[in-house]
């Protein structure tokens, strides 16, 4: 490596709201956060991609930019990295290798994005290294499907934050076409994320149980769609354009079987309340974001069933504490609850989760690094050229 090697940086995020339902095309509602990945990266002139960790939980990669680069077995952290250089091979066949540094703050499997993080600093890297430059958007939505690399059938939420959010926002964002409107957070609003100390690996353990979900509300969105006498390709803003949220309930109870109709109800709720949650933020009612917060997490729990009783307890401690609403953020199945307070109120629920959450687990001595105030930060960025 050489003197000053060049520098990239890629936050992660914590979704405020609009939950599993990016892959089904409709807006959702997350911040970058100041925790970020960072690739510290020298140019090579053949293509090869040699990956270091600092934390030396994560063993030394080393793979060839070809056309088809084969994965390392599932769960490998180096797949994040193929991920991103698989995408960019396939769009710009000529590209260098680079060797690179890589260290976090991130936790890892907590549903703060680590994963997305690295393909997203992976990618700038690469780009950098070989003066090749593309447009954010299009980036965005190379990367979120070349994440699919992993076996995980994602949306494209968390790339897009990554490299798109602004900071001191909350960004809305719309699917096909893609786009990202931003809200400035109040400043007396303060969102806690904490750490269930429950890992979700979305590349091991959790994949079936994630991707079973995509593939659910699919075959509802088809059946409604039909019933509506609408194409069964009509997207998911289709349908909520035909017909009001409770006309589509209404026939989700009559048509669907009883898994796909909670399915069903939570993706169009959870929809409609990313529109009022953004309201709320721009309004600065707070009381109404924590309610929506408080629903979206019920709905995560009982309809899409990708609660954990680690998270169910944190968020009820949170309220307990005096939050006034929280919710499970990420994906589920373990990760992290995201919880919404007054700023005179922060530093009184991160003490009352230390106390009842994280001490009773023996896991005090650590509680900054599992639950901190998230900072809305800027997205992914070259550092140092
Ligand atoms: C993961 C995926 C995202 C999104 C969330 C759930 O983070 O990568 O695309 O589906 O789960 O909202």
């Amino acid at each position: 490596m050489g003197k000053t090697p060049a520098l990239v940086r890629a936050p992660g995020r914590v979704n405020l709201i609009g939950e599993h339902i990016d892959y089904c095309g409709l807006p959702v509602f997350p911040m970058a956060i100041q925790r970020s990945v960072r690739i510290a990266f020298d140019a090579r002139r053949d293509q090869q991609i040699r990956l270091a960790n600092r934390d030396p939980a994560f063993p030394a990669s080393t793979f060839t930019l070809t056309q088809q680069i084969p994965p390392a077995p599932a769960g490998n952290w180096g797949n994040y990295a193929r991920a991103a250089a698989q995408a960019l091979v396939q769009r710009f066949p000529d590209l260098r290798g680079i060797d690179a540094i890589v260290e976090s703050d991130l936790p890892i499997a907590a549903g703060l994005s680590s994963s997305s993080a690295l393909v997203v600093a992976m990618a700038l890297a690469i780009l950098h290294a070989n003066g090749v430059t593309m447009a954010p958007l299009e980036l965005m939505d190379l990367l979120a499907r070349g994440e699919r690399y992993v076996g995980t059938a994602g949306g494209g939420m968390d790339q897009s934050i990554i490299l798109g959010a602004q900071a001191g926002c909350a960004s809305r964002i719309d699917f096909h076409p893609l786009r990202l409107t931003p809200t400035r957070l109040p400043a007396d609003w303060r969102f806690i994320v904490a750490w269930s100390l429950v890992h979700a690996e979305k590349s091991g353990a959790a994949r079936q149980a994630y991707n079973d979900r995509p593939r659910q509300c699919d075959e509802a969105r088809r059946l409604i769609a039909t019933r509506l006498g609408l194409q069964d390709d009509a997207s998911y803003p289709t349908l909520l354009a035909a017909a009001p949220v409770a006309k589509l309930l209404d026939l989700a109870g009559t048509t669907l079987s009883g898994v796909l109709a909670k399915r069903f109800r939570h993706v169009v709720t959870e929809g409609a309340r990313v529109r009022q949650a953004e309201t709320a933020m721009a309004r600065g009612d707070l009381a109404a974001f924590g309610l929506l917060l408080d629903a979206s997490h019920q709905s995560l729990r009982d309809d899409y069933e990708v609660s954990h009783p680690e998270l169910d307890q944190l968020v009820e401690l949170a309220r307990e504490a005096g939050a006034a609403g929280a919710r499970l953020t990420g994906a589920g199945f373990g990760g992290s609850v995201v919880a919404l307070c007054p700023a005179a109120r922060a530093a009184a629920v991160l003490a009352e989760l230390e106390a009842r959450f994280y001490a009773p687990r023996g896991a005090a001595g650590a509680v900054g690094r599992y639950a901190f105030e998230a900072e809305a930060s800027g997205g992914a960025e070259v550092v140092r050229g």
